[in-house]
């Protein structure tokens, strides 16, 4: 069901990144009431910057690696329920692409994003008692069709869009609405260079750059629209300068 984010508080992870900041700087067209940015890089011009966009908006910047243990993004999550009492959306964005560094991209790309869901479902949980929530997760177009001389990068995002529907599955029983933006080729510092796995393609780079690609801004534009839409299980592919929420064909059922 669309919602509005006026009022809203967001919780972005990787917010600065490429696409993470120019999908920062329209969500703050919204009249969010917070939106928190955790990024393991840190810019405080940047965070000076976006909070001169909207002055209604509070713009606060935590330091956060997705890939430390869970405990600890249950205690920063913490500090930031007993600041805001409330925290509508949890966006996860946080990406690596460099099919060299197996455990780092499963680490980041994956692990990172299931421990950060899972951490925030101790707080949203409706059987703990909690108001539920909404989780919008990135994907890829690699995560439906990869690119296979990334197979490990391809493989982690195909692994958070099955993540992704089944906690739009679980919904019913956590309160926890999930569904996932899947950008085509954005140009960002990410594509600009990055290893194949096992040097099968030294010019991958050059090579994807060949194909038509979208600027950050496009791509924030139907980014902040896709979470408007606000779809349980929603595929968004933004894709090109387009948004498209795509049907996934069902060909097996587990029945249960
Ligand atoms: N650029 C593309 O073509 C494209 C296409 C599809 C999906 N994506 C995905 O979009 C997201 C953003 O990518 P981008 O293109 O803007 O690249 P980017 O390199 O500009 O941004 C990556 C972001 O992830 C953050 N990050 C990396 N490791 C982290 C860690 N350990 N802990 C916390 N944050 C961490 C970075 O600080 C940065 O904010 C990624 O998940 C990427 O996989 C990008």
């Amino acid at each position: 069901m669309p919602i509005s984010l006026t009022n809203k508080n967001v919780i972005f992870v990787a917010g600065l990144g490429g696409i993470g900041l120019d999908t920062s700087k329209e969500l703050l067209k919204r009249d969010l009431k917070n939106l928190v940015i955790l990024d393991r890089i840190n810019n405080p011009a940047v965070i000076t910057e976006l909070q001169k966009i909207n002055p209604k908006v509070t713009v606060t910047f935590i330091p956060y690696d997705v890939t430390v243990p869970i405990a600890e993004t249950k205690k920063l999550l913490k500090t930031i329920f007993d600041k805001l009492k409330t925290v509508d959306i949890l966006i996860n964005g946080a990406g690596i692409l460099d099919d060299h560094k197996i455990e780092a991209t499963i680490a980041v790309n994956y692990t990172g994003l299931v421990n950060t869901t899972t951490a925030i479902l101790d707080f949203w949980d409706i059987r703990k008692g909690g108001p539920g929530g909404i989780i919008c997760n990135i994907g890829s177009v690699t995560g439906f069709n990869a690119i296979y001389q990334v197979p490990v990068y391809s493989g982690t995002k195909a692994a958070v869009v099955n993540f992704t529907s089944s906690l739009a599955k679980l919904a019913p029983i956590t309160g926890v609405t999930a569904y996932t933006v899947n950008p085509g080729i954005t140009r960002t510092t990410l594509v600009h260079k990055f290893n194949s796995w096992l040097d099968v393609e030294p010019k991958v780079a050059e090579k994807l750059l060949e194909h038509p690609t979208q600027t950050t801004q496009e791509c924030a534009t139907n980014f902040v629209k896709a979470i408007e839409l606000n779809k349980n299980g929603g595929l968004w592919f933004l894709d090109k300068g387009t948004l498209e929420d795509i049907e996934w064909t069902k060909h097996w059922d587990s029945g249960i």
